[in-house]
């Protein structure tokens, strides 16, 4: 175990500031002029002063805590999911039917052994996970849910330059309040028809490019690029910068195994790829997520990120189970088409249009403000997202059961008539 991983697992009262995020920091304050010192004063992180907390001083580096709001969104869901008049929650693209009945079996039986560490059953989920997409063990990095490393990875991408990503994706929104605590990204627009512009992003990496997050399907569009025009991309442009693929939705695709980008990773490319339980599996409450890359960039990657510490035993066991149940799965995708199927023919009843969706989402245009729908929408009990951009208000809707589906198409037509 490095002196690192030893000092987050047990920290030291003298250690004032962790000596991860002090390198993290004086890296960045070294070789980036938008971080400048005077913040760290300002923050009160002058070296030597008391300790501020983990999530403070992340929350310096910006958008890499891509949380940092997260924790106020979760207050809000929870007193959302708690209110009376909830009828459907359809803001956070869960997994109604999650998760199954093999998965709840496998947390009982964990549960009476759960005062040992999860050593064991995390190194059985890592094989499973290895054997499950051809690759080997060592490039496979497990973490509580794929947040955390997401986070691991733009941490580590920022000592080395900036983040490429599409003007409108998962963490295009997230940037830091603070215009002087945000990480240097570029922002490439989408396509006319709401794909990631690969083309234009490929000409514009240059050597300051640390790395290009490209969001497959992309939250919150929903689109998902041709699998073939993403490989060339990663073929292109891999040698120049890492290309981290979030795939939190790929099971919604139509051909999972084909269109990961599972193979770049097999050809050596230096190509991340981020992946989640918290959809197909409906393990959003139960945080499993994993990476997968050459072992070489985990092994950076672990830096940042707990190394697969922060697993429970339970939710391990739980998703060892859960990748075996194949009927749970088909039956998710299923239930999810038919209530997407419902979702696009009630648009369509109402002249509204939407994007075709490869996730278990969809994102429609809208004619009222996106704030004014989504406050409309849950005085009717139905919780909805809302966007703008491309200068268009947009709703993002989840897809849950029939009945919840019904519960949207009710309280839409109530809303915008
Ligand atoms: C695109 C994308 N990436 C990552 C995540 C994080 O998922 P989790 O931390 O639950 O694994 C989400 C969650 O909704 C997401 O939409």
């Amino acid at each position: 175990m490095s002196r690192c991983q030893a000092s987050i697992l047990f920290p030291s009262r003298k250690e004032i500031i962790h000596p991860l995020h002090l390198r993290l920091m004086s890296s960045i304050i070294n070789r980036r002029d938008w971080l400048k010192s005077g913040l760290l004063a300002s923050a009160g992180l002058t070296f030597g002063q008391s300790a501020p907390s983990y999530a403070s001083q992340t929350s310096q580096l910006g958008i890499i805590n891509v949380y940092a709001e997260r924790e106020m969104e979760l207050a809000k869901e929870a007193m959302l999911a708690a209110a009376p008049q909830i009828k459907a929650r359809l803001s956070s693209n869960e997994n109604p039917w999650g998760p199954s009945a093999s998965a709840i079996k496998a947390i009982t039986e964990t549960a009476p052994k759960a005062f040992l560490y999860a050593g064991a059953i995390t190194m059985e989920l890592r094989k499973t996970i290895a054997d499950m997409h051809g690759v080997a063990p060592d490039q496979v990095l497990l973490g509580a849910g794929s947040s955390e490393l997401l986070m691991a990875s733009l941490m580590m991408a920022a000592t080395k330059g900036k983040v490429m990503m599409a003007e409108t994706c998962y963490i295009s929104g997230r940037d830091a309040r603070d215009e002087s605590a945000k990480m240097p990204t570029e922002k490439v627009a989408l396509t006319k028809d709401y794909q990631y512009d690969l083309d234009a992003m490929a000409t514009r990496v240059g050597s300051d490019t640390a790395m290009i997050y490209v969001c497959n399907p992309n939250n919150p569009t929903g689109v998902m690029l041709p699998s073939a025009k993403l490989k060339s991309f990663c073929d292109a442009v891999s040698p120049k910068s890492t290309v981290l693929v979030d795939e939190a939705y790929i099971d919604y695709a139509p051909n999972p195994a084909t269109d990961s980008m599972v193979d770049c990773i097999k050809k050596g490319q230096n190509v991340l790829i981020l992946r989640t339980l918290s959809k197909l599996h409906g393990f959003a409450g139960l945080r499993i997520g994993y990476a997968l890359g050459q072992p070489e960039i985990l092994k950076e990657l672990r830096k940042y990120c707990s190394g697969g510490f922060t697993v429970s035993a339970t939710s391990a066991a739980a998703a060892v189970a859960s990748f075996k149940d194949k009927a749970f799965q088909e039956m998710v995708i299923k239930n999810t088409a038919e209530s997407k199927k419902f979702l696009y023919e009630t648009l369509k009843s109402m002249d509204y249009t939407y994007l075709p969706s490869d996730a278990n989402f969809v994102l429609f245009p809208i004619k009222i403000k996106g704030q004014m729908l989504v406050q409309k929408m849950m005085a009717e009990g139905v919780s909805v997202r809302s966007w703008a951009f491309d200068q268009q208000n947009w709703c993002r809707v989840s897809i849950g059961t029939m009945d919840e589906m019904k519960a949207f198409k009710e309280a839409f037509t109530k809303s915008v008539s």
